[in-house]
């Protein structure tokens, strides 16, 4: 059956409404165990549209290769970060940093979150040191989205036992499928013996082109994982490129482009998701 995509995607979510109170924080991954997808392009663009719209955000940079950190400062040797409060030793408040965006703050990481992954090897309870440095802060927050690293280790695994939701962005090319089965494998074990409250709260189409491929493929996302998928798709676009060089969330880089627009979509497609349902 052809989908009709130009249908799909001109549903229009609810604007979102101003909120009373801040917090509990919802937690978020940003995640897909393939490289280069725009995770962490997502984790930048998606927070900073949740605070564009009145919501408090923090972004955790949880990948040793801190594009996150780099791409919001400009700066990739921050200290204290993520590593110092999973080792122990710093407060969460003290690695905090706000950034350029309103409402938008980041837990910032470098090279040595790499030296976190050994050093839990051998602690008791290794899946959950993410979910304690967040504990003390999950009522100062809307949302906290984390940028997870292309991997299935013990890091990814920890973002995905301290989450509520997925956000799966996902580049519509035919081995993306492969990818996206492999993944629902490592959700439904963290499902089973992890966490069984994890849930897929969207499939986020990334770096969309004009070609039939992208077009043909998205379709077949469609067909397969339904509503989970959201209605509006990223654009594959310079611009982009251009705000990662900038150290600038899109949103604020090329503000009316089409690319921030289309974030701007996604974060008022998952208010009406995680909001509507309360
Ligand atoms: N929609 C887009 N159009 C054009 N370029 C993009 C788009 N999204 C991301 N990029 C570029 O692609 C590169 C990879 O994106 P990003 O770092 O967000 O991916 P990632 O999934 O986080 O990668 P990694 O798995 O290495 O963490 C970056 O240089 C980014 O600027
Ligand atoms: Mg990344």
């Amino acid at each position: 059956m052809a989908i009709l995509l130009d249908e799909w995607l001109s549903y229009e979510p609810k604007k979102p409404k101003p909120k009373q109170s801040i917090g509990p924080a919802n937690v978020l991954s940003i995640f897909n165990q393939k490289g280069g997808v725009g995770k962490t392009t997502s984790t930048i663009s998606i927070g900073a549209a949740l605070a564009e719209y009145g919501r408090k955000v923090l972004v955790v940079d949880f990948d040793p290769q801190g594009s996150l950190t780099v791409g919001l400062t400009g700066n990739h040797e921050i200290s204290p970060s993520v590593y110092d409060l999973i080792v122990g030793g710093v407060t969460t408040q003290e690695v905090i940093l706000k950034t350029r965006v309103p409402g938008l703050d980041l837990l910032p990481a470098g090279i040595d979150l790499a030296a976190a992954e050994a050093w839990l090897f051998n602690e008791v309870g290794r899946e959950y040191a993410l979910q304690r440095a967040l504990a003390p802060i999950i009522n100062d927050y809307d949302y906290i989205l984390i940028d997870c690293l292309p991997s299935l280790g013990l890091l990814a695994i920890n973002a995905l036992s301290v989450s509520q939701g997925l956000i799966i962005p996902l580049q519509c090319e035919f081995y993306a499928l492969k990818g996206l089965a492999l993944l629902q494998e490592t959700l439904e074990k963290v499902q089973s013996r992890i966490n069984p409250n994890l849930e897929v709260k969207g499939i986020l189409p990334t770096r969309v082109g004009r070609s039939t491929h992208h077009k043909d493929v998205l379709e077949l996302v469609i067909q397969g994982f339904g509503e989970t998928v959201f209605h509006t798709v990223i654009p594959d676009t310079i611009k982009i490129s251009d705000s990662t060089m900038a150290a600038q969330p899109i949103t604020s880089y090329a503000s009316s482009s089409n690319a921030a627009e289309a974030y701007r979509h996604v974060a008022a497609e998952l208010i009406e998701r995680i909001e509507g349902k309360k």
